[in-house]
C-alpha cells in the first residue's frame, strides 16, 4: 500500500495505496510512446450504470489498464487518481463538463514512473498489471447519494464507483485486493469528528489496518501552491528569493506536518519517506533512477520497495527544514 499524504495546518491529504486504493493527480506531460512513458485509452465500465455508479454528470465510470506480464501476471498495482474536489453546485457543474466529472471527457492519459514497463528504470514494479481508476465524481470515491436533483442532474456516486470498478477488476483477475476498507468513511472516524475532516489522511489513517507507506514531499508544490495561497512562497522557492518570515512560514508547515505524520514505532505497518524537494506525485514523475528524489542516499523507489518486499523497513525523514527547488534533470526515453 501506498499513502501520499499531503498535510499541513489544514491538513489536506492525497491517499494512494497500491493493491487497494490510491489518490494521485495525473497531470499532462509531453509524451512519446516509450516503455518508461506510454498512453492509454480508457475503458468504460458501462454496466456500472444500471448500478447508479457513475460520474457527476450521470456518464459511465472509467479506468486504464495494462496487462501485467512474465513473472508480474499476477501481481497489481490499483491507483485511484486524484484531482482536490468540488465545493459547490456551480463547482461541481463545471467539473461535470470536464475528464474529472465525465467519462465522455476523457482521453488517453500516460502511464510513466511507477507504471514504467521498462526493468532498468522500474525492476519491482515493471511487469505488473497497472490500473489507473479515473477519478469523476467530484469527492474522492466516496459519496453515495440515491438523489439526483433534477435541476443540476449532479450524482455523487464516488464510493459506488469504488465498489462497480473493484468489481469489474476482481473479475479481470485482481484476486487479492483487500477492499473492505474504503467504500465509506469508517464510523470509527465519523463517530469522533465532521464527516469531512476524515477525508484527511492524518483523521482516516488510523482507522487502516492495511499497511502504508507514506510518501510526500514535507514541502509538496500543492501544499506551498494552495494551501500557501497568497504568500507568493510557491513561486519564492524555485527562484530562491524566499525571505526570512516566508522561510518561517514553511518550517511551520513542515513541523506541523511531521507531527500529523504517523510516529515510527511500527514501520512495517507504516512506512515513511519524506523528502525536502519542492514536488508532488514522486509515483508518477520521479520513479525511474535518473530523477527519482533520494533521502539519506536512498531512492523513494528504493525505500518503497524494500518496504513492501519486507527487505527493510526504514522510517526516512530528511531532517532539513527548507526546501529545495524541483530541478528535474532533461531526461529523454526516445525508444
Ligand atoms: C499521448 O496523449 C497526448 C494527449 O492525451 C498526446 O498529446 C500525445 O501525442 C500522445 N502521445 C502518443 C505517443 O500517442
Ligand atoms: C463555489 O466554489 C468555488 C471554488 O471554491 C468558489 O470560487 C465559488 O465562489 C463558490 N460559489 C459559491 C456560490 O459558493
Ligand atoms: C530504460 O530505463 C533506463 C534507466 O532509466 C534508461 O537508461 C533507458 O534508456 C530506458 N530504456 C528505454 C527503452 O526507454
Ligand atoms: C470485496 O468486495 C466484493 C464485492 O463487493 C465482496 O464480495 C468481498 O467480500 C469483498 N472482500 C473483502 C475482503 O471485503
Ligand atoms: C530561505 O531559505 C532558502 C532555502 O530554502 C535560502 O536559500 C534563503 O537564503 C533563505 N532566506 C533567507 C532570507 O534567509
Ligand atoms: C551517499 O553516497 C555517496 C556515494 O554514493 C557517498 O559519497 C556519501 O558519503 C553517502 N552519504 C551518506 C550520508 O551515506
Ligand atoms: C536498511 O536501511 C538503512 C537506512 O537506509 C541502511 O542503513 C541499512 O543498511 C539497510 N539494511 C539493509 C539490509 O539493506
Ligand atoms: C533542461 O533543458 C533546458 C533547455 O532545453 C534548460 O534550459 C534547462 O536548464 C535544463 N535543465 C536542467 C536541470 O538541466
Amino acid at each position: 500500500m501506498m499513502l501520499m499524504m499531503m498535510v499541513t495546518r489544514s491538513l489536506q491529504l492525497f491517499v494512494s495505496l497500491v493493491c487497494s486504493l490510491t489518490i494521485i493527480t495525473i497531470e499532462c506531460a509531453k509524451v512519446t510512446q516509450s516503455p518508461n512513458i506510454y498512453n492509454v485509452t480508457k475503458t468504460i465500465v458501462h454496466s456500472a450504470v444500471s448500478k447508479g455508479a457513475v460520474c457527476l454528470d450521470g456518464s459511465p465510470p472509467a479506468y486504464y489498464f495494462v496487462p501485467g506480464f512474465g513473472e508480474g501476471v499476477g501481481n497489481w498495482i490499483v491507483q485511484l487518481s486524484g484531482g482536490a474536489w468540488c465545493k459547490n453546485v456551480t463547482d461541481c457543474q463545471d467539473r461535470s463538463n470536464t475528464d474529472k466529472g465525465s467519462s465522455k471527457h476523457m482521453g488517453p492519459i500516460p502511464f510513466q514512473g511507477i507504471h514504467s514497463k521498462n526493468q532498468t528504470a522500474n525492476p519491482d514494479f515493471y511487469n505488473w498489471n497497472k490500473v489507473i481508476i479515473a477519478y469523476c465524481d467530484g469527492g474522492s470515491f466516496t459519496g453515495d447519494v440515491e438523489y439526483v436533483d433534477p435541476a443540476t442532474n449532479l450524482h455523487f456516486r464516488g464510493a459506488r464507483i469504488f465498489t462497480t470498478v473493484m468489481d469489474e477488476l476482481l473479475a479481470k483477475g485482481l484476486k487479492n485486493a483487500k477492499n473492505e476498507s474504503a467504500k465509506t468513511l469508517p464510523k470509527s472516524c465519523t463517530s469522533k469528528m465532521k464527516p469531512e475532516l476524515c477525508l484527511f489522511a492524518e483523521n482516516i489513517q488510523q482507522d487502516i489496518k492495511t499497511p502504508i507507506f507514506i510518501l510526500m514531499s514535507a514541502f509538496d508544490n500543492v501544499e506551498t501552491q494552495y494551501t500557501l495561497e497568497g504568500s507568493n512562497i510557491y513561486e519564492c522557492i524555485d527562484h530562491g528569493t524566499c525571505t526570512t518570515s516566508q522561510n518561517n512560514t514553511l518550517k511551520e508547515m513542515r513541523s506541523d506536518f511531521l507531527n500529523a505524520l504517523p510516529k515510527g514505532t511500527n514501520p512495517k505497518h507504516r512506512g515513511v519517506f519524506i523528502d525536502v524537494v519542492h514536488h508532488h506525485t514522486s509515483i508518477i514523475r520521479r520513479w525511474t533512477p535518473e530523477i527519482a528524489i533520494v533521502v539519506h542516499n536512498v531512492s523513494a523507489p528504493k525505500a518503497f520497495a524494500d518496504w513492501y518486499f519486507d527487505r527493510n523497513y526504514t522510517y526516512l525523514i530528511d531532517e532539513r527544514d527548507l526546501p529545495l527547488p524541483n530541478l528535474i534533470p532533461n531526461v529523454t526515453y526516445s525508444s
